[in-house]
């Protein structure tokens, strides 16, 4: 009774960074001890939501089952963040003319207006300016504009809420990705490192260079894709789609294809077939972002790929994308600066966890 009372009073300060997603809600709680982080607690809650489902119907599904794990968990944390990508949200790096932060407050609409391909209306901004820099003479500000569709960001706050949480900030799943890796990356790395965070409709793809992120792009090529290009390969049902892609690896090399084809793995050599194709077109995406960084003159080419993201776990995609790209691909372990990974936390979860792992650390951040 008493402790219910303290716990009223005095609220546990822990944040719940919960990455709802097509496919799957993660969710990662961390907490501090003597200025050292432990994993509080981390859920990976699987979603099979129908495709005659209404959109109304979807968020009170997603909520319920947010609140169904907290209380199973027993977790006393009230407050959450949450995030936005995909068609919600677009990330522009911008030039603008050199202004006080009230002129820019004041006209920010304008001067963002030709960059955002949304109604200016319907869209929340915000902004954060870089640095100073010159163009042709001319002072200017290397600005990141961010506008977020307002009933994407309703949403998200709305099942928050509805999970009887409270929705401290939603934020960016590109942006998220770039507080876990201000943790887990190597300190004062000089080079640009590219981060595709490949879920089940969207990839995040951003890349940060000495800390910053300096492009942000989502790219609807994801497991999804890689599902509907089985289907037809196979003539099989979405779910066998989805099973082949975690249990059928990539073929990368005339190794892996003369094994294949002396185990008489005519599956296995489909789904590779099917699934190479569109991790080419995911490729080719990528590319294009990599060269219109390459071409703003910076100083480094990309020297690394991180993966995180569900489908980081197929099979030798590590190896497919190195051989594409030409550069050293890792996965993410999100928590690897942590002592030890949760033994009871399946291989194929810790990649996933990403975006919610930074939503968890940035709000620590924003405590202090
Ligand atoms: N072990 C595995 N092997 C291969 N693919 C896997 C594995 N586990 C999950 N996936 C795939 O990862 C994808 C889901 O990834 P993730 O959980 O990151 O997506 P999401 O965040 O829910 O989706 P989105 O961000 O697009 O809304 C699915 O296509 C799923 O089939
Ligand atoms: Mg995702």
């Amino acid at each position: 009774m008493l402790s219910n009372l303290v716990k009223k009073l005095f609220p546990s300060r822990d944040v719940l960074g919960i990455d709802i997603g097509n496919y799957a809600v993660k969710i990662v709680c961390f907490t501090e001890e003597k200025k050292v982080l432990r994993l509080r607690d981390w859920g990976y809650i699987p979603l099979a939501i129908k495709p005659d489902t209404t959109p109304e119907e979807k968020k009170a599904i997603i909520s319920q089952e947010i609140k169904t794990y907290v209380k199973k968990r027993g977790l006393q944390a009230r407050y959450a963040a949450a995030s936005i990508s995909g068609n919600a949200v677009i990330v522009r790096y911008v030039k603008l003319p050199k202004l006080t932060k009230k002129e820019l407050d004041l006209t920010i609409g304008v001067e963002a207006e030709p960059f955002i391909p949304f109604d200016i209306k319907d869209v929340a901004l915000t902004y954060s300016i870089l640095n100073d820099s010159l163009e042709e003479g001319e002072p200017k500000m290397d600005t990141v504009l961010v506008a977020a569709k307002r009933e994407a960001v309703q949403d998200k706050i709305d099942m928050i809420s509805g999970a009887g949480l409270d929705p401290l900030v939603i934020d960016v799943d590109s942006f998220a990705l770039e507080s876990l890796y201000d943790l887990i990356g190597p300190k004062g790395e000089t080079g640009s490192v590219l981060i595709l965070n490949i879920g089940q409709k969207v990839t995040n793809l951003s890349i940060v260079a000495q800390g910053v992120t300096r492009v942000v792009r989502d790219i609807f090529i994801a497991g999804s894709t890689l599902d509907k290009a089985i289907v037809k390969a196979l003539k099989c049902t979405p779910e066998a789609a989805d099973g082949f892609k975690k249990t059928r690896p990539l073929l990368v090399g005339d190794e892996d294809k003369e094994a294949a084809i002396e185990s008489f793995d005519r599956d296995g050599i489909a789904v590779s077939k099917a699934a190479s194709a569109v991790l080419r077109d995911l490729y080719t995406e990528v590319s294009r972002s990599i060269d219109f960084y390459l071409s703003q003159g910076v100083e480094h080419s990309i020297s690394k790929i991180l993966l995180s993201g569900g489908l980081s776990n197929m099979g030798n995609i590590t190896k497919f994308l190195s051989a594409e790209f030409k550069v050293p691909v890792e996965v993410i372990n999100p928590l690897a600066f942590l002592p030890e990974v949760p033994k009871n936390m399946p291989r194929d979860v810790l990649p996933s966890l990403a975006v919610a792992a930074g939503l968890a650390l940035r709000r620590m951040k924003d405590w202090e």
